[in-house]
């Protein structure tokens, strides 16, 4: 698949939404340094993800894929990495308990660092300065000397993304993910007033793990339920810091981005000629691919050559970001172009990045019925085309911020600055995010239903 490819050969390509350095010897030392340390995951985990993932492209594993718009050094915490696995952790056990499938977690966590933006400067309080692009790259205060893009920043977020996964680990296996700690937040969340309809699917949830205990089957005569696989992932977007971390695979010799499990390739970077086609299509790593209003079907054959050209199950995730009301003009046409092409894909969606708007107090929000419908949208047209509707991307946080208006504890336009805490787009908050879950799991039970009456 990668004969003849070489990391460094997205040089040669145009290159866009990536930073000018202005001292290329300190680019050049912060490369080096990078390129010496050790890689952040290791090929064997990336390609056991990639088999789940075909499992999830047929039906078998429901892909859930999220965390922050942009990981911040400011923000870096224990709590806030704990507060989102633990959401995660919760909105799986919902999800799996409707679908009756494993629920692969891959958190937008470890490595979320580089933002593509739509212009590459913007005015603030009547200055124009460079857009923000991310604590990878330039920071947030809105001063020319903080937006100038400094190398040293990779080598920092490289520390705060090994610390974080360390942290994921050890959650993940140390008694934290036991599945007899997370139900209960799930029966809190169900006695809200509103939530009638939740409060039956978590009652079941807590009477299998009952029943479960009562049999005998604990964490510790059954250690699976005391841990969890969770994975990592993020976009792409600076390829110097990709390249650095890029590693041979010493079981398969092919390259592998040791930056994190899946990487993907964002809405504004998907020239099929372009730098970030060409780095990702080399490296191992399961690969998502943004799927926009503007995607053509001659461009996604065309990326689905280049990106899978073995059609190898798992390897490649398309993630839907249509917008609300406009899934259905879209979707149906690229699911034909799937099709055409044979090709194997595991279909995401994405109902945040389509669903952007500024509210009347000025904050960039996300309405929480415009994610819902773009949720519902997805499932309804992948159950008109017979295919799957294999998972779901959701910028979220364990935090209860008030960044995406609405949901059962409805957050206001007016709410939004107690606290908006994101650095890039608005998250949905724990509450919010569990709640999608619960809708999405609704959908998962129906469409499970359909499927068992058809075959009757
Ligand atoms: C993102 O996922 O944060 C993002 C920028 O998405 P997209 O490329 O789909 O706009
Ligand atoms: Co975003």
């Amino acid at each position: 698949m990668t004969k003849g490819w070489t990391k460094s050969d997205w040089r040669a390509k145009p290159r866009i939404q990536m930073p000018d350095y202005p001292d290329q010897a300190a680019l050049a030392a912060a490369e080096t340094q990078l390129a010496k340390y050790p890689p952040l995951v290791f090929a064997g985990e990336a390609r056991r993800l990639k088999d789940k993932l075909a499992l999830a492209a047929q039906g078998k594993a429901f892909l859930l894929q999220g965390g922050d718009c942009a990981e911040s050094f400011a923000e870096f915490s224990a709590d806030n990495i704990r507060d989102t696995f633990r959401v995660m952790l919760q909105m799986a056990v919902v999800l799996t308990f409707a679908a009756k499938v494993p629920v692969i977690k891959v958190g937008r966590m470890a490595g979320q660092f580089a933002k593509p933006r739509s212009a590459p400067t913007e005015v603030i309080n009547g200055v124009e300065l460079p857009s923000y692009k991310g604590d990878i790259i330039n920071g947030f205060d809105p001063t020319p000397a903080a937006r100038m893009p400094d190398p040293q920043r990779m080598l920092q977020a490289y520390t705060q993304a090994a610390a974080s996964l360390n942290l994921l680990r050890a959650f993940s296996t140390g008694g934290f993910a036991d599945i007899h700690r997370v139900h209960a937040w799930t029966l809190g969340f169900a006695e809200h007033d509103k939530a009638e309809r939740y409060r039956e699917l978590s009652n079941r949830i807590s009477d299998a793990l009952d029943f479960m205990n009562a049999a005998g089957v604990t964490s510790t005569t059954a250690p699976e339920l005391a841990s969890v696989d969770f994975y990592t992932s993020h976009e792409a977007l600076l390829l110097e810091y990709e390249e650095a971390l890029c590693r041979i695979d010493s079981i398969t010799g092919q390259p592998v981005a040791g930056s994190g499990h899946m990487i993907w390739i964002g809405d504004r970077t998907r020239q099929p000629d372009g730098a970030h086609v060409e780095f990702c299509r080399g490296v191992l790593n399961p690969i998502g691919l943004k799927c926009g209003p503007s995607t053509t079907a001659e461009d996604l054959k065309v990326l689905m050559a280049k990106l899978n050209p073995e059609n190898e199950p798992g390897r490649l995730t398309l993630i839907a970001r249509f917008g609300a009301g406009k899934v259905g003009d879209h979707l149906p046409r690229l699911i034909k172009t799937v099709q055409e092409e044979g090709a194997s894909v595991v279909w995401s969606c994405d109902p945040m990045h389509g669903n952007t708007i500024k509210s009347s107090s000025g904050y960039k929000t996300r309405p929480f019925d415009s994610v819902l419908r773009e949720v519902r949208e997805f499932f309804a047209i992948h159950q008109a085309e017979g295919t799957v509707p294999a998972g779901v991307h959701f910028e979220m946080t364990g935090r209860d911020v008030t960044e995406c208006t609405g949901g059962l504890r409805a957050v206001k336009d007016e709410d939004l600055s107690d606290r908006y805490h994101t650095a890039c787009d608005p998250r949905l908050n724990a509450s919010q995010a569990l709640e999608l879950a619960f809708l999405v799991a609704e959908e998962l039970t129906r469409q499970r239903d359909d499927a068992r009456r058809v075959a009757l």
